[in-house]
């Protein structure tokens, strides 16, 4: 059973600056609640009871949005509203939330290696701290942690993307095994479309078997020269076999404005409420 995540949310977040520069970008809202609320509520809704956040020095605010805050509390339940923070109060009855320092930001790879101690010698579900997922009931969490109950092996979450796009990310190559599983045989880091063993990308949502931790161990630093995830998964490639997912879900990294202005009106046209406010607006915008 997988019982742990790790969310790595150390990144300095350079492509959201300045509004990241003290604010950690998975603290940015999308409508009301934070990113990595939502990634915490996936996780938690995938029978996950323990989380362990990776933060670094200026994201004390990711710490406190988790913890209870008891003033705030009487206030709220003063006032009969105490239902504007009944899907933190929820999340702290399912998760006991950890938090670990990345002192020097040294890549993801680098990150979760701080899980160490943490996560044992178990395996753990990996949820990158400014992605979130929509358009499927079933969540990333839970299609990983049921491939893993039935592979045991190391799961990657996979997001089909157009051939123009693959220079961008972490592609796979593989043998497809059943409906959406694939055996993976090959790793590219942002390959050129021609080489690109498909367009399968490498998405956010991983589970990673302990051994991950002896791959990271022996991993230089690469791209940026960071110790980087997929170098290490790489490695574990090496001695064991390691799956692959097609998710169900559509991707939305948060990490730069434009894609966090977008996944906010997503998120609003899925809001029935807010895009009853929203939709007039967009409407005189077009026309
Ligand atoms: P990104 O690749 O988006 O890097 O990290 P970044 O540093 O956060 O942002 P940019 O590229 O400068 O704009 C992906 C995830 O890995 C975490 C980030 O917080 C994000 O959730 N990360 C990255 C760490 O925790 N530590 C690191 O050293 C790097």
């Amino acid at each position: 059973m997988i019982k742990k995540v790790v969310i790595p949310a150390a990144g300095f977040g350079t492509r959201m600056l300045p509004a990241a520069k003290s604010i950690p970008k998975e603290m940015l809202p999308v409508l009301d609640r934070p990113t990595i609320q939502y990634v915490v509520e996936e996780a938690a809704d995938a029978g996950v009871t323990d989380v362990l956040l990776i933060v670094s020095r200026d994201k004390k605010a990711v710490e406190d949005h988790f913890d209870r805050h008891p003033e705030l509390e009487t206030r709220l339940a003063a006032g009969n509203k105490t239902s504007l923070i009944e899907s933190i109060l929820r999340l702290q009855e399912k998760v006991r939330i950890h938090t670990t320092r990345q002192s020097e930001q040294r890549g993801l790879g680098h990150a979760v290696l701080h899980a160490r101690q943490h996560v044992g010698n178990e395996p753990f579900l990996c949820c990158l701290g400014d992605t979130i997922f929509s358009g499927s009931p079933v969540s990333p969490a839970r299609e990983l942690i049921e491939a893993y109950n039935k592979y045991r092996t190391s799961i990657i979450g996979l997001e089909e993307v157009p051939a123009e796009k693959v220079e961008r990310y972490g592609i796979v190559g593989g043998d497809l095994i059943e409906p959406g599983v694939i055996r993976i045989n090959q790793l590219v880091e942002k390959p050129r479309a021609q080489e690109a063993p498909s367009r399968l990308a490498i998405a956010a949502r991983y589970v990673l078997t302990p051994g991950i931790f002896e791959c990271l161990d022996r991993t230089t630093p690469g791209k940026g020269n960071e110790i980087q995830l997929t170098d290490a998964i790489k490695l574990q490639l090496q001695s064991v076999p390691i799956h692959g997912v097609i998710l169900q879900s559509k991707r939305h990294d948060i990490g730069n404005p434009v894609d966090w202005l977008k996944t906010n009106l997503l998120y609003a046209r899925h809001d029935p409420a807010t895009w009853k406010q929203i939709e007039p607006l967009l409407r005189s915008l077009l026309s």
